[in-house]
C-alpha cells in the first residue's frame, strides 16, 4: 500500500466533513480549524469515551469544568507568565516569525546556542533574521471595559490551572482522601509561531486531562500507573494499532518547566512519529506554587505520619485533535474491491460517527422505499447514528460509506418483499449476510462495541 500522506487525510476529512479550515470563506486562519457533521460526533465519542474510562469508571476521579479565563495570578503561579515560551526569530523586512529551533534545525530552546548557529543564515524569504528570543505562547485579552494591564487576563494555555485552584473545593464537597483525581476536558490556547501538520500543532486546542493527587511516596507507582492506563486507552478501547505508537521519555531539556518526569507515547503519523499523550510527574510545584502566591494552605494531613503535606501530582494530558488525527491515520486504509480501489476508514464502532447505513436498492420503487424506512425508523429507536441513504446506485453507497467508516450498510431488496430478509454488509470485510429484518438489531447490537 501506497504510504499515508497528511494530504490524504486532509482531502478526506474535507471532502466527507470531518475537519474544515476555520473561517475557510475568509481565506481560513492559520492555526484554527473547524470540525463538521462527522468530525463532531467522531470527536465526541472520543471525548465521551475517555470520560468514562478516566473518571466515570474510576473510584476515585472526580470531573469539573472550569472557566477558560481565569486570575491572570494563576498562570503567574502555574510559571506560564515567565516559562511558557518559544525561541523566536523574525525576518527584519517582511516581519514574518519563525521558531528558531526549527530554522536552526536543533532542538534545543537556549538562546545563545540558537543565536550562533543563525549568525549570517537568511529567512526563507531571503531576508536577514533578528537576534532570537522568547516568545510567550499564551494570548491574551482584557475583562472590563478598560484595556489597562490591571484588566488584562489570558485565555488559558493548559487546563490543569482550573484542577488546581478547585483542589479544595473538590477534596472538601467530595469527602476526598489521597490519592484521588480531578479530570476536565476543555479548550486551550497557544499562540505557536508556526501552526503545522493539519490539525497536530494548532493555537486552538482541546485537552483531556486528568491531576492525580497523591502522597509523595507513591510517586513512581502511580506514574506508571497512569503511562500504561493512557496506552491501555489508545489500543484497547480506541482500537489504535500497537505497532504505530512508542515509549519516549523526556531529556531534561525536553521537560516543561512542571515537570521532574515525562514520558510521551508517540504516534506514527504521516508526517513522523509525533507527541500523543504526555504523561508528566509534576511534582508539588502546583500546590506549592499556588499555596504561596494565593496564601491559601493547600496543604493535607498525612494520616500516618501526623504530618502535613503538599500532594505530589501525576498529569495524563492528551490533546483531542491530537487523537482524533491519531485515529483517522490508524484506520485508513485502501484495499481492492472487485478490481477497484477503495478507501476505508475501519474505525472500532464505539467511535465511529455513524453505527448504520440503511438503503432501499433503489430509490424509485416505493415499495422498497417503504420498506427501508419502516426499518431505519426501527433501527433509529435501538440505536443513536443510523443514517438514511439513496443517493446514487448502491456500489457509490457503499463506497461512502465505507470512507467515513460506517460499520454496517442495510440494504432493502425484491427479496425482502417476499421473505423479510435484507441483507448486512460488513465494512472491512464486504462479506454479506441476509438476516430477517426482526433480526437486525439484535444482530448488530454485540457487533458494535
Ligand atoms: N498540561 C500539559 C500540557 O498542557 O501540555
Amino acid at each position: 500500500m501506497t504510504k499515508l500522506q497528511i494530504e490524504d487525510i486532509v482531502s478526506l476529512s474535507k471532502r466527507r466533513g470531518f475537519v474544515f479550515q476555520a473561517s475557510e470563506i475568509y481565506g481560513g486562519l492559520s492555526g484554527f480549524y473547524d470540525y463538521g457533521p462527522l468530525g463532531v460526533e467522531l470527536v465526541n465519542n472520543i471525548k465521551q469515551l475517555w470520560w468514562e474510562h478516566f473518571v466515570q469508571r474510576q473510584d476515585n476521579v472526580f470531573g469539573v469544568d472550569g472557566a477558560t479565563i481565569q486570575h491572570p495570578e494563576l498562570w503567574r503561579a502555574s510559571g506560564h507568565l515567565s516559562g511558557f515560551s518559544d525561541p523566536m526569530v523574525e525576518d527584519t523586512l517582511n516581519h514574518k516569525r519563525y521558531r528558531a529551533d526549527q530554522l536552526a534545525g536543533v532542538d534545543t530552546t537556549d538562546l545563545k546556542e540558537l543565536a550562533l548557529l543563525l549568525k549570517g543564515k537568511k529567512s526563507p524569504d531571503g531576508n536577514p533574521l533578528s537576534e532570537p528570543r522568547q516568545f510567550n505562547l499564551m494570548m491574551q485579552t482584557w475583562v472590563g471595559s478598560v484595556e489597562d494591564e490591571a484588566a488584562k487576563v489570558y485565555l488559558r494555555p493548559e487546563t490543569a490551572g482550573a484542577i488546581f485552584t478547585n483542589f479544595l473545593n473538590v477534596k472538601e464537597t467530595m469527602r476526598a482522601k489521597l490519592p484521588f483525581g480531578i479530570a476536565q476536558i476543555g479548550k486551550a490556547f497557544r499562540n505557536e509561531i508556526s501552526p503545522r501538520d493539519f490539525i497536530f500543532r494548532v493555537r486552538e486546542l482541546e485537552q483531556m486531562e486528568l491531576q492525580y493527587f497523591i502522597y509523595p511516596d507513591d510517586q513512581q507507582e502511580a506514574y506508571e500507573q497512569w503511562r500504561q492506563f493512557a496506552w491501555h486507552f489508545l489500543v484497547d478501547i480506541l482500537g489504535v494499532n500497537e505497532t504505530s505508537l512508542s515509549w519516549h521519555k523526556h531529556s531534561q531539556k525536553e521537560r516543561a518547566h512542571y515537570a521532574k518526569a515525562a514520558h510521551d507515547i508517540y504516534f506514527d503519523f504521516p508526517f513522523g512519529a509525533k507527541e500523543l499523550w504526555g504523561t508528566h510527574n509534576r511534582s508539588d510545584f502546583d500546590l506549592s506554587s499556588h499555596a504561596k502566591f494565593s496564601n491559601k494552605d493547600l496543604s493535607i494531613l498525612d494520616e500516618s505520619s501526623g504530618q502535613k503535606t503538599i500532594p505530589y501530582v501525576i498529569e495524563s494530558s492528551v490533546g483531542v485533535g491530537r487523537l482524533l488525527l491519531t485515529v483517522l491515520s490508524d484506520a485508513f486504509s485502501r484495499d481492492k474491491v472487485g478490481g477497484e480501489e477503495r478507501i476505508v476508514l475501519k474505525l472500532k464502532p464505539s467511535v465511529a460517527p455513524y453505527k448504520i447505513a440503511v438503503s432501499p436498492l433503489l430509490k424509485n420503487k416505493p415499495e422498497l422505499v417503504t420498506f427501508a424506512r419502516k426499518l431505519y425508523e426501527e433501527l433509529k429507536q435501538e440505536f443513536l447514528m443510523v443514517l438514511w441513504d439513496d443517493n446514487g446506485n448502491i456500489g457509490k453507497r457503499y463506497r461512502r460509506q465505507d470512507e467515513i467508516g460506517t460499520p454496517f450498510c442495510i440494504t432493502v431488496d425484491f427479496d425482502s418483499l417476499k421473505d423479510r430478509s435484507v441483507t448486512i454488509r460488513d465494512r472491512d470485510t464486504t462479506k454479506q449476510i441476509r438476516v430477517r429484518a426482526d433480526n437486525v438489531a439484535s444482530t448488530l447490537k454485540p457487533r458494535l462495541h
